[in-house]
């Protein structure tokens, strides 16, 4: 039996994706990469970036990183003293954000799911930091609402709050519009990342930040001491491919059926049961699914993969305790058609095992 993964946030085969790439890296001019380049980045990858959010940001307000990761540390690192009082943290998290702050032994965490428990708390807390993935989530595939996005934007601008908003998957959205992010709400207020992993390649390691000017300069700083600058070649080919920006709408119609089959494929197995429920995300890479309490989500992850042939992928290291909360994440993107349907019906014989104990 062929082994199947749901696991990781690897984008798999994308014929669109290794089209763009094989060009934007036949096009590099191998001269680029004798010589050092500016810390902050190409100017050239700033600007297009800068023109992908249309919101009235320049180069300066921007910053290119070795992935969303090394964004991340950096930004925490420089807010370091701040997160000593507080810092709120959504979670489920990507996993990445809990290792920084693991880093962090003196930083004060306190995890949220819904904002309306901390809303009062925001507004009081001597600490103003909140580390948010406001679109298409990872792992849970949610979106916050406008509404909830000018409640966070407004609370901010009255007591100072700082946002960091990572959100790499911004502009993988199925429904036509691209969601407004926190960062084009309140940009004095937020530190917004995001990066190339999901829209051209994870191997790339090219990420950025967007803030204010003297935010950007003491990042700059940082970053210099940590690799001086990012990979001349992944940022070239990162500015290659974004001069044919359209590729982007042949892979929002490539992962937007990818993820129609996955849904219609959960409804056909497990549409009549109760103990299991999944999110239905409008962007994104990825479905969460979670399991009733009664049923033990480890053991089908067990069956799953030495019966079945299939990783799952475990849930404790998106939260902060390390604990399971009985739900698994499934990368819908990386697989083919056929073997996306095959693996959640060995997800369904692997649950229905458990739930009836055979
Ligand atoms: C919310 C979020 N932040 C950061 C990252 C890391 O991105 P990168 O591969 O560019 O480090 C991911 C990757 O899945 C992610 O989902």
């Amino acid at each position: 039996m062929d082994k199947i993964s749901f696991a990781t946030g690897s984008l798999g085969n994308v014929p669109v994706l290794e089209k763009v790439l094989k060009q934007s890296i036949a096009e590099v001019d191998p001269k680029l990469l004798l010589g050092y380049s500016d810390p902050s980045g190409l100017p050239e990858l700033r600007k297009q970036i800068a023109d992908l959010y249309d919101s009235g940001i320049a180069e300066e307000n921007i910053m290119i990183t070795s992935s969303v990761q090394q964004a991340l540390g950096i930004v925490f690192d420089y807010l370091a003293q701040e997160i000593k009082k507080e810092v709120f943290v959504q979670e489920p998290a990507y996993f990445g954000i809990l290792r920084i702050f693991r880093k962090h032994q003196d930083a004060k965490i306190t995890p949220f799911d819904d904002f309306g428990t901390i809303e009062d708390r925001l507004r009081t807390s001597e600490s103003g930091v909140v580390y948010l993935t406001s679109n298409f989530h990872n792992p849970t595939g949610k979106t916050l609402s406008l509404e909830r996005k000018k409640k966070l934007a407004k609370n901010a601008e009255e007591s100072g709050l700082i946002i960091v908003e990572d959100n790499p998957h911004d502009f993988l959205y199925y429904n036509g519009e691209r969601p407004d992010n926190i960062f084009e709400l309140t940009p004095g207020n937020t530190i917004y990342v995001s990066g190339f992993s999901k829209i051209l390649g994870p191997g790339l390691r090219v990420g950025y930040v967007i803030a204010d000017k003297k935010t950007i300069a003491k990042l700059k700083s940082e970053k210099i001491s940590q690799d001086i600058f990012t990979s001349t070649l992944g940022q070239q080919v990162c500015v290659n491919a974004l001069r044919q920006t359209e590729y982007l709408e042949d892979l929002r119609r490539y992962f937007r059926s990818k993820k129609d089959l996955a849904l219609s494929c959960f409804e056909e197995q497990f549409g009549a049961e109760e103990d299991f429920v999944w999110s239905k995300p409008k962007g994104g890479i990825f479905i969460l699914g979670q399991f009733s309490d009664n049923i033990d989500g480890a053991k089908i992850a067990a069956i799953a993969r030495d019966k079945y042939g299939l990783a799952l992928e475990k849930d404790k290291y998106t939260y902060s305790d390390c604990k399971s909360r009985n739900t698994t994440r499934i990368n819908f993107v990386q697989n083919s058609d056929d073997i996306l349907r095959e693996g959640i019906m060995r997800l369904y014989q692997a649950f229905n095992e458990v739930k009836n104990g055979s």
